[in-house]
């Protein structure tokens, strides 16, 4: 199992459980093609600090997930700096102003917010999944991880918009699998448990709702960005070769409880 000089496109590096991948990545000896949307200096760092402490090849792109379309010229600038694409990871995600009405109590929910976590999550890793695909089919094949959470098995607060479109997401993961096993590609999604990042810590109650996952996490503490990134190479790496259109839960045991 060798990640050596093979490349990663991934959304979304410059925080959370996304740069705990690259870097665990790029730690392998692969080479890195990451996205960004506002912090194009922190990206600039990580690019730095990925080449020069693994030697690898790093760059980030700048990408806006609510224009699925984008990926296009995303994976058209990847092909003039890095040649082929092997594994593909689709990680980013929304928050802020454009969730909402999609990050809501049931009641609250408003299509605009909707529409937008559902393009986000569902239609841009459809986008993203293609445009990786076509590359992989040139060189025999490859490996594609879709971002999920828990949050489709377990009630969360305001959390309907997303679960609801992580459910579809992990739907379509199926059907690429079946779909692209023919030319030797194999698509899965990670699906985590609640994982302590910017995206969870925006929520209004991340303390009580801290709290609330330790107590009913039978590993007993919260996740962290790492715990999901060595399942995410596993699941690109040889060793997963004959596992595809699966969704592998992450959670500490939290999902049975
Ligand atoms: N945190 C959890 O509890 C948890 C649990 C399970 C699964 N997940 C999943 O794991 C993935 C990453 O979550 P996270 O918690 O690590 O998120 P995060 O810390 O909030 O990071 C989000 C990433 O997405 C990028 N992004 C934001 N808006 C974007 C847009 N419009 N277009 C393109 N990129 C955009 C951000 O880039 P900039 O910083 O440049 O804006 C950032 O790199 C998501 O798919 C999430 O659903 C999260």
């Amino acid at each position: 199992m060798s990640f050596q000089g093979k490349t990663l496109v991934l959304s979304g590096g410059t925080k959370g459980i996304g740069k705990a991948i690259i870097y665990e990545f790029a730690k392998a000896g692969a080479n890195i093609a990451f996205t960004y949307n506002s912090n194009a200096e922190e990206a600039e760092n990580i690019a730095k600090e990925l080449s020069s402490t693994y030697g690898v090849k790093a760059k980030h792109y700048p990408l806006n997930i609510l224009e699925p379309d984008s990926y296009k010229e995303l994976f058209t600038q990847v092909d003039t700096d890095f040649g082929d694409v092997h594994f593909f990871i689709s990680n980013a995600i929304i928050s802020g102003r454009p969730v909402v009405g999609g990050f809501a109590p049931f009641m609250r929910l408003k299509p605009k917010g909707l529409n937008n976590i559902y393009t986000a999550t569902v239609l841009a890793f459809v986008v993203g999944a293609q445009e990786a695909a076509k590359r992989m089919e040139k060189i025999g094949g490859g490996a594609i991880v879709a971002m999920s959470s828990t949050g489709n098995l377990v009630h969360t607060e305001n959390y309907a918009g997303h679960g609801s479109s992580k459910a579809a997401l992990e739907i379509m993961v199926k059907y690429a699998a079946l779909e692209l096993a023919e030319k030797n590609i194999r698509v899965n999604a990670l699906s985590g448990g609640p994982i302590e990042t910017d995206a969870l810590r925006a929520f209004p109650n991340f303390d009580q709702l801290k709290q609330d996952v330790i107590s009913r996490t039978p590993l007993g503490r919260m996740g962290q960005p790492d715990d999901l990134a060595g399942i995410a190479k596993f699941l690109c790496s040889e060793d997963a070769k004959w596992i595809t259109g699966q969704t592998i839960i992450a959670d500490g045991g939290s999902s049975f409880t």
